[in-house]
């Protein structure tokens, strides 16, 4: 047993968001410093709760770190990072182990490695996804959760939002850039603290809300990503959203997945006829990658005028189904759907952000002292298309090596923080204007920057986007803060970002489907913006 540590003491680090991502960096940091972690909304709400179908672990005698590595950039479409993509499935065994010393109650299977039952995903050449029958995320995170609660080093504020990081910038030195803090708004208390950090980390998840139709809970706005964008850092590969290819389609259950692991089980996707598509699709079929399965559905919903198709998986059986997704079996029945004899209604919807904030093997961006992790990064893993199930995994890998890395480096010296100004501003008269804004542009990004583009709705959304941006900043400068306003902001922002990366790219690859680039170019790059000094520096 390693002798115990007297407490540490110091700046703490802020952790921005209570995610797999930023759990992993705070349960791994905090025996070396003191960690705040920040959560806007309550700590049960962040897509890991929501997570499904898995984690990747190359565990199997039949697997490899190559295949692993391999299936990867097929699903990627020449943009993984190799580098990366071998490093965290060098890493994937012990990510799996370190969820089982924690307590994660994997689904068990006495003759698996490790104990644990392995499940199979579109795009995986072999079993590799360890889970908790189809509730993978809520497992995970309510253990995470519970010891990060627990620990005296930790502190978690619960609805408090990040507003914006304090750099330099707000200290008016004239030195190298780095970031010093966070200011953050207390949902509650509604007022804005100044937090001075040695070190922050973004791990506030992905984007899905920017679309009006998504697997994404409420949190998913793109904070972390329009945060580092206005602090000066470089995002990248932001056209690269994935639309999942089987969302519940039901009018009173717009979120909810049905997990790609009932097609790796045997789950067929048919037309309300009863005949089977994806086979003229992709050899593969259901289970080719996710960006070929929902670009197949949205062919084939508009060539038959169709509202959704079918995943059929009635002749898996009652009692595997049971046994295996007992979250969606039981949640379908509440809807009048029972998955044993009729099949399931299905639309792809926006799902997870490929791109975001530019950052390496140890969390670190751009900017000295800001560190992202999980969803909200990029870091080459899932180039044009995520694989399935290598989310949750990146979390882990990167979150390790990330806590490492601030608990080697000296942290920020303690400098005087200027405080919140609200001495301009007063309180909004009109909280619609912010709803319709939600409503405008989620239907935009919906309409115009979906599965298939073109240039010209491009063009078009980013007309709207432009206006809506202005309508915003002026907004956000003449009233109080509120949660709705700031993730609107931070959305519009993410929006014009996928547009301006969507443009960029002339060619269709992976997650980006262009009518007018139709083409795969022999050779291609991710697209990194970078910020120039044209906007008001406090704008996206
Ligand atoms: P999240 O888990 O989204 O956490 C973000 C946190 O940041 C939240 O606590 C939120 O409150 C906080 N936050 C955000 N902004 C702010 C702010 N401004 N201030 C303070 N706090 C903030 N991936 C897999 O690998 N396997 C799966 O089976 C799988 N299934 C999925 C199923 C669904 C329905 C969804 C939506 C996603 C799924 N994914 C899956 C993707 C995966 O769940 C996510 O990519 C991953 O959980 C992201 O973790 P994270 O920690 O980066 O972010
Ligand atoms: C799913 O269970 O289908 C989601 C898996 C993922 O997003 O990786």
């Amino acid at each position: 047993m390693p002798a115990k540590r007297a407490a540490p003491s110091g700046l703490p680090v802020v952790i921005i968001g209570a995610g797999l991502a930023g759990l992993t960096v705070a349960l791994h940091l905090a025996e070396e410093r003191p960690v705040i972690v920040l959560a806007k909304r309550n700590l049960d709400e962040a897509a890991t709760a929501w997570a499904q179908g898995g984690i990747v672990g190359v565990l199997g005698s039949d697997d490899s770190v190559e295949s692993h590595v391999r299936d990867t950039q097929d699903a990627g479409a020449g943009l993984v990072d190799e580098n990366t993509a071998r490093f965290i499935a060098e890493h994937s065994a012990r990510a799996v182990e370190w969820l089982v010393e924690r307590g994660v109650p994997f689904s068990p299977d006495p003759e698996g490695p490790l104990g644990l039952h392995l499940t199979r995903e579109g795009g995986h050449a072999v079993r590799r996804i360890a889970h908790a029958a189809d509730a993978t995320g809520k497992a995970i995170h309510e253990a995470l959760l519970a010891q990060a609660r627990a620990h005296p080093n930790i502190t978690m504020r619960e609805r408090w939002m990040a507003v914006d990081l304090v750099t330099s910038r707000h200290l008016r030195r004239n030195e190298t850039p780095r970031c010093y803090g966070v200011y953050a708004l207390d949902i509650d208390g509604q007022r804005v603290e100044t937090l001075a950090a040695s070190a922050v980390v973004l791990a506030t998840g992905g984007a899905g809300k920017v679309y009006r139709y998504t697997t994404n809970p409420d949190t998913a706005t793109g904070d972390g990503i329009a945060m580092a964008w206005r602090a000066g850092c470089r995002v990248a590969n932001m056209e690269f959203i994935q639309f999942h290819p089987t969302c519940l389609y039901h009018p009173q259950e717009r979120s909810f997945l049905i997990t790609e692991a009932m097609r790796g089980e045997g789950g067929l996707l048919k037309l309300p006829d009863g005949t089977r598509f994806m086979p003229a699709h992709d050899e593969r079929a259901e289970l080719a990658p996710r960006d070929i399965v929902a670009r197949a559905i949205d062919f084939e919903m508009k060539k038959h005028g169709l509202d959704f198709v079918h995943l059929d998986a009635t002749h898996l059986g009652e009692a595997f189904l049971k046994e295996h997704f007992p979250t969606i079996h039981a949640r379908c029945l509440k809807l009048g759907i029972d998955i044993a004899r009729q099949p399931i209604p299905v639309v792809p919807a926006a799902h997870y952000t490929c791109g975001g904030v530019v950052s390496d093997l140890l969390g670190r961006s751009d900017l000295p002292g800001l560190y992202a992790v999980g969803e909200t990064s990029y870091t080459g893993l899932h180039g044009a298309n995520r694989l399935a199930s290598n989310s949750l995994l990146e979390c882990v890998v990167l979150g390790r090596t990330c806590a490492k890395e601030i608990a080697r480096v000296d942290g920020a010296l303690p400098a005087e923080l200027p405080a919140w100004d609200e001495s301009q501003v007063e309180d909004a008269d009109e909280q619609v204007v912010i709803s319709h804004n939600w409503d405008e542009l989620r239907l935009v990004m919906w309409n115009y920057v979906g599965i298939v583009r073109t240039t010209k709705r491009l063009e078009r959304a980013l007309h709207r986007i432009k206006l809506l941006q202005d309508e915003i900043d002026d907004y956000y400068a003449n009233f109080r803060v509120t949660r709705d306003l700031l993730e609107l902001r931070n959305l519009v922002g993410c929006a014009k970002l996928i547009v301006r990366s969507a443009l960029r790219r002339h060619e269709s690859r992976g997650l980006h489907y262009s009518r007018d680039f139709p083409e795969t170019l022999p050779v291609s790059f991710p697209t990194v913006l970078t910020r120039t000094a044209r906007r008001r520096p406090d704008s996206v």
